[in-house]
């Protein structure tokens, strides 16, 4: 009888270490945009900002957090889908600190893209900076938890990588600058250079698996509907944005299969979501929404940011019956779908 005992040990440290050895995500970090920051904006100097009602009214607690949503977003809801915290703090955020951001943290800055002209339209934390606080992170994280199990949570961790909008709305559509320099072509294989030199710079420092996110049916964001009106073609999406949308996203699927052959030990997935996005928005009611092709915040039409406020008498009551929060970001209720989504197609590969 005496000997079972250590015998049951062993069998349970086996499925333990088994269990281990499949790689569960111990933490997921996310670099990006709006689509991902969980409040990094809130403490640089920007106009670009949410931590205001109505932001985040459906949020726990109510609070505005710097989320650009009447609730939680994509990471949020992909932690909670692995088994950890229903949110990804942001790094920037003086409310979290190391034991917080030990289980997954945000460098995400609402505005930016992968180019740097980009985050220089509104003062935003540019791509590379965001390395820069994940670099810093990791030095905390090893003088928190130790260098062993800092460096499992490095390896381990799911790294979600979602931008790209910005870099085609805000700047290449935008600034005359970009577009004398670049046709749209050679604009994105510029953007997809960036993309390439980030995956290896965080895979060098000990990143291994990774998403990296498709861009919406651009063309579609409620913003670009109501410019489409303004200019008397009525409030259809604009075709052209959402074929720029198509046409990268072929080139961010290439660009994941070439880094899983080229680099060792490296498991990179395409989170692509234009198709369940772009269904969405076609047909709302089979997701039991009411209204697609305006925001619930304000008018709907334009407003985000400050212009999304408090006071605005237009701001709908119930988000639920709509697929944009305000003219650039979805609800919170659409997240979930396309995390749902994401899950079934791509990201359970982690699980
Ligand atoms: C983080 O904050 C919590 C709650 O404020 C506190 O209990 C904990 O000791 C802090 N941990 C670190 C590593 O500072
Ligand atoms: C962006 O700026 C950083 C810092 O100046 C620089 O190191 C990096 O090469 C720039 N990226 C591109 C693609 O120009």
């Amino acid at each position: 009888m005496a000997s079972l005992f250590p015998a049951t040990i062993c069998l349970l440290l086996f499925i333990i270490g088994v269990a281990a050895a499949a790689g569960k995500v111990p933490a997921v970090i996310v670099f990006g945009d709006s689509s991902v920051d969980a409040g990094n904006n809130n403490q640089i100097s920007t106009v670009l900002k949410s931590n205001f009602r109505p932001y985040g009214r459906d949020f726990f607690g109510g609070r505005p957090t710097g989320r650009f949503s009447n609730g939680r977003i994509p990471p949020d809801f992909i932690s909670e889908d692995f088994g950890l915290r229903p949110i990804v703090p942001a790094y920037l955020d003086p409310q979290y600190n190391m034991s917080d951001f030990a289980g997954g943290v945000c460098f995400a800055s609402a505005g930016t893209g992968f180019d740097n002209a980009t985050s220089n339209v509104l003062n935003v934390i540019p791509l590379w900076k965001e390395v820069e606080y994940y670099k810093d992170y990791q030095n905390k994280l090893k003088a928190y938890l130790g260098d062993t199990k800092a460096n499992y949570i490095i390896n381990e961790a799911l790294y979600i990588i979602s931008l790209g909008t910005n870099d085609f709305l805000e700047n290449y559509y935008s600034l005359p600058s970009t577009r004398s320099k670049y046709t749209v072509d050679q604009f994105q294989d510029f953007l997809i250079g960036v993309a390439e030199t980030f995956i290896k710079e965080i895979y060098s420092l000990g990143a291994r698996k990774m998403s990296l996110t498709g861009l919406p049916p651009m063309g579609c964001l409620p913003l670009e509907r109501t410019t489409n009106y303004v200019n008397g073609n009525g409030d259809k999406c604009m075709d052209g944005y959402n074929d720029v949308a198509l046409h990268f996203n072929a080139k961010l699927s290439d660009l994941v299969k070439k880094m899983n052959d080229e680099m060792l030990g490296i498991r990179v997935v395409f989170s692509n979501p234009y198709d369940v996005f772009m269904q969405i928005i076609r047909e709302p009611s089979t997701f039991g929404f009411e209204v697609a092709s305006v925001a619930c915040c304000a008018t709907g039409m334009f407003e985000m940011g400050y212009l999304c406020d408090d006071l605005n008498p237009f701001t709908c009551s119930d988000a639920n019956k709509y697929v944009f929060w305000d003219s650039f970001h979805p609800t919170q209720k659409t997240s979930r779908i396309i995390v749902d989504y994401l899950m079934k197609h791509s990201l359970h590969e982690f699980l």
